[in-house]
């Protein structure tokens, strides 16, 4: 049966600035944790970095022509603070202009520009001062983000502070799976806080300077028991639960980290950097949820039949990103999994969304929008020799199951639009394929495909189910 998509849906595509401007000394830019950690000896495969990408630093006005010939009704991209703020110092003019004219581009498009400020490419100057595990950090987010505001506050509407304050926490701190690469549980629940405190310090200082609509990025997983009738498997979610998702979102809505997190992570290292009043800051009235799904997680301290992949296979050792949840163990479910080896789970969107909503959102009247959500897949390029579109002779991208994927997904937003989740939006992850972090170049989430050699551009069959999407409204 086919299902209509509402009129007030605003669908678009997601991309990161690491991840796609290369041009990555020009105009002023200096390094970031991630051009720094690109170069450390087996942190990414192949030692990939950002330096080229998809070279979008000089092609945006066609990137933003074919964001309009796809029809989308919004993008979502991200600044660099080491192009606007290079070393965390004062703004590059040379660098905001950059963003200027992006916005202009997408605005003369009809497209709704909806941007973040920190996709985790902090300038390398302020992690060799601390980084994030130092309070003052968050001091110099909120210069950058008035910097960003000043120049584009009178076009851009929707501010984002942060993307996935998890990863550039658990993950960059503890884990030491991305950049800055430390492995440190204190220096982890250092950082997730103060990135918590520099979220709630510029939403209110970007409110003062008279921005009306705020909100963050959070990435969540969905932390199923593998039994939910083994009190163990129980425990082994609900760390998960809180370690991933609670961290963030509880001080955020709710004003206060939970108390059975705080008895497990407190003594770690939490305990430590909390000073009073700092609760009050993060938990600052926001307008909008970004909510990035990608899949939920079957739970268990006992050992999977067979282990799944989880993070990028590096050279480098990388330890488990949560501060205490050792021996938690993620049993896949046979369900198809994506080439990141993430289960697909739909469903567990439309779970997620409704906790939310429940939960946290709809009780604060902040709308909740999907931020991000997609799969890696390794397309092939059919050519215009037989193997191509024969009728075209160009060449073509059969994504079928990137296609599925998306058709799944908006499915799933619509189900909980029909149990009564006001959803706003959805981005689709990503635009164009890029750069996928310790992964480097390996992994394909785009709906339009990227020619590395030519940086040629094709659009997908995913890419023209969304265009379709936006402009028939029906599933
Ligand atoms: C998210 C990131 C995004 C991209 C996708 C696949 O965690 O925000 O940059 O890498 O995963």
């Amino acid at each position: 049966m086919q299902r209509s998509i509402p009129t007030d849906l605003i669908l678009g595509g997601a991309t990161a600035a690491y991840q796609i401007e290369g041009a990555a000394a020009e105009d002023g830019r200096r390094p970031s944790i991630w051009d720094a950690f690109a170069r450390v000896p087996g942190a990414v495969i192949d030692g990939h970095t950002g330096d080229v990408a998809c070279d979008h630093y000089h092609r945006m006005p066609d990137d933003v022509a074919l964001m309009r010939q796809l029809g989308l009704q919004s993008y979502r991209f991200s600044t660099s603070w080491a192009r606007v703020c290079p070393d965390g110092g004062a703004p590059n003019p040379a660098g905001l202009d950059f963003y200027s004219r992006l916005v202009d581009e997408l605005l003369d498009a009809g497209i709704l520009p909806w941007l973040t400020l920190y996709h985790w490419d902090l300038p390398q100057s302020l992690e060799e001062a601390g980084g994030w595990p130092s309070r003052d950090t968050a001091h110099r987010f909120v210069d950058y983000a008035l910097a960003v505001h000043e120049k584009l506050g009178d076009r851009v509407e929707n501010w984002t502070t942060l993307n996935e304050p998890w990863c550039s926490s658990f993950l960059s701190y503890i884990a030491g799976a991305h950049a800055p690469g430390r492995q440190s549980v204190a220096d982890g629940l250092a950082a997730g806080h103060h990135l918590l405190l520099a979220h709630g310090m510029a939403v209110q200082a970007l409110r003062d300077a008279g921005a009306e609509r705020l909100g963050i990025t959070l990435n969540f997983t969905v932390a199923d028991p593998v039994d939910p009738a083994n009190p163990s498997d129980v425990d082994a979610a609900r760390r998960i639960d809180e370690q991933y998702n609670r961290f963030f979102v509880d001080p955020i809505l709710r004003g206060s980290y939970p108390e059975t997190l705080l008895a497990d992570v407190g003594h770690l290292g939490l305990d430590a950097v909390v000073q009073d009043g700092d609760l009050e800051i993060i938990g600052s009235p926001i307008d909008v949820l970004g909510v990035n799904y990608y899949h939920g997680d079957a739970c268990s301290f006992e050992p999977p039949p067979e282990p799944m992949l989880q993070d990028a296979p590096t050279d480098r050792p990388i330890r488990s990103p949560f501060p205490a949840a050792d021996g938690v163990q993620i049993h896949p479910r046979g369900l198809p999994t994506t080439t990141m080896g993430w289960e697909v789970q739909p469903e567990g969107l439309t779970r997620l969304l409704r906790r939310l909503h429940d939960d946290y959102a709809g009780p604060k009247g902040v709308e909740l929008w999907v931020t991000e959500n997609g799969a890696a897949y390794d397309d092939r390029v059919e050519l215009a020799d037989g193997t191509g579109d024969a009728v075209t002779g160009e060449p073509r991208i059969h994504d079928a199951e990137r296609v599925e994927f998306l058709r799944l997904h908006v499915g799933a937003v619509l189900d909980a639009i029909d149990a009564g989740v006001p959803v706003k939006g959805y981005f689709y992850w990503s635009l164009m394929d890029n750069y996928e972090w310790a992964w480097g170049y390996h992994k394909r989430f785009g709906i339009v495909r990227v020619d590395y050699d030519t940086q040629e551009r094709t659009v997908k069959d995913s890419g023209l189910e969304l265009a379709r999407m936006i402009r028939e409204r029906t599933l």
